[in-house]
């Protein structure tokens, strides 16, 4: 939203630069910021930080809203193309911005080259089904393959060098670092001309960190703030937010589908939609809907391709 930090009430100049130095450069960011964190960054006490998101909530309606205001707000929502037809429409249309969409699979699935294809997709024009805007990208695995995302933008016949100029990468490191990164995206980054947020994968490091039975609550805790973070900065900022998990186990099953994605009930609860990716026959990839409030159950074929991702037969 536009405004600056000063057209908030009370704000004065002194308050403003303590914002701004706390990373907080747009009144969105103030409105959706959790009190503890806007005092440990900026240093205002208790009253004047309650104040101060209180009257950025007020001024950017961020939370209470009317049924009226919140149905003008979904009309808002926007999709973006996968470049597979037949993706799109088990999407209901493609990728939803103002939701969270996971993308569950095995290692080589696919869930990478979806993202990636998402990535340019998400620059298109609204009558090539984009959403005509830039991309960040959390890379947490050091997956990001710029020459690839370069290949699949000119065989798109779009500028190569272009795409990949509005595509901002974030490298995390550690669980804290991603989430760390996430948090600060809005200071970095001019979020009005950003649709889509990628977290490629959303889990490793949270995995990888906290092991055993002793440390999952702590896991579970974070990954939930985390999750928490990403969902505020999908309704602030009318993104695409689409998260990879891994599939893993699932020891209590002895029928159907072995495994499970991962994450727990944590993972189910704040990703909208949960989409799994398997490999079919002959190199096709599978998508089926597993959880989501308004896609029917169905399965959807496509190919990994050098477009990206398209549909197995694409006249079809
Ligand atoms: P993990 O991150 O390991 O969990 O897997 P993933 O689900 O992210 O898999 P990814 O998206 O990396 O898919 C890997 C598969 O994509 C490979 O096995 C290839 O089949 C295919 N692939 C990768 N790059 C290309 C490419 O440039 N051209 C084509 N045609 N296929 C590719
Ligand atoms: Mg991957």
């Amino acid at each position: 939203m536009a405004g600056s930090l000063e057209d908030i009430p009370g704000v004065g100049p002194s308050t403003a630069k303590k914002l701004r130095d706390g990373g907080y450069i747009d009144i969105v960011s103030i409105a959706v910021a959790p009190i503890a964190e806007l005092m440990e960054r900026t240093g205002l006490g208790l009253e004047t930080a309650s104040r101060v998101i209180r009257e950025a909530r007020e001024m950017t309606k961020i939370d209470i809203i009317s049924a009226k205001e919140l149905y003008e707000r979904r009309k808002g929502v926007l999709k973006c193309t996968t470049n597979s037809r037949s993706l799109d429409s088990l999407l209901g249309g493609g990728v939803e911005t103002q939701a969270l969409t996971e993308l569950i699979g095995e290692y080589g699935a696919g869930k990478t080259q979806i993202c990636f294809t998402l990535c340019v997709t998400c620059q298109l024009p609204p009558e090539r089904g984009g959403l005509e805007g830039g991309a960040i990208y959390i890379d947490t695995e050091g997956t990001f393959h710029p020459q690839r995302v370069y290949q699949i933008a000119e065989n798109m016949g779009l500028d190569p060098s272009s795409i990949l100029e509005s595509i901002t990468i974030g490298r995390a490191y550690t669980s804290d670092h991603q989430m760390l990164l996430v948090e600060s995206l809005s200071s970095e980054v001019d979020m009005s001309r950003v649709r889509l947020l990628i977290v490629d994968s959303v889990i490793s490091h949270f995995r990888g960190e906290f092991v055993g039975r002793e440390n999952l609550a702590e896991r579970q805790q974070k990954l939930n703030k985390h999750l928490h973070t990403l969902q505020r900065m999908a309704e602030a900022y009318n993104l695409a937010v689409v998260l990879t998990n891994q599939a893993v186990a699932d020891p209590g099953q002895f029928f159907g589908n072995p495994n499970k994605p991962a994450g727990g009930h944590v993972m189910g609860h704040a990703c909208t939609h949960r989409i799994w990716i398997q490999k079919g026959k002959q190199g096709s990839r599978l998508a089926r809907v597993i959880d989501s409030p308004s896609l029917p159950e169905g399965e959807a074929r496509f190919m990994i391709t050098e477009r990206g991702i398209e549909d197995l037969e694409p006249e079809g």
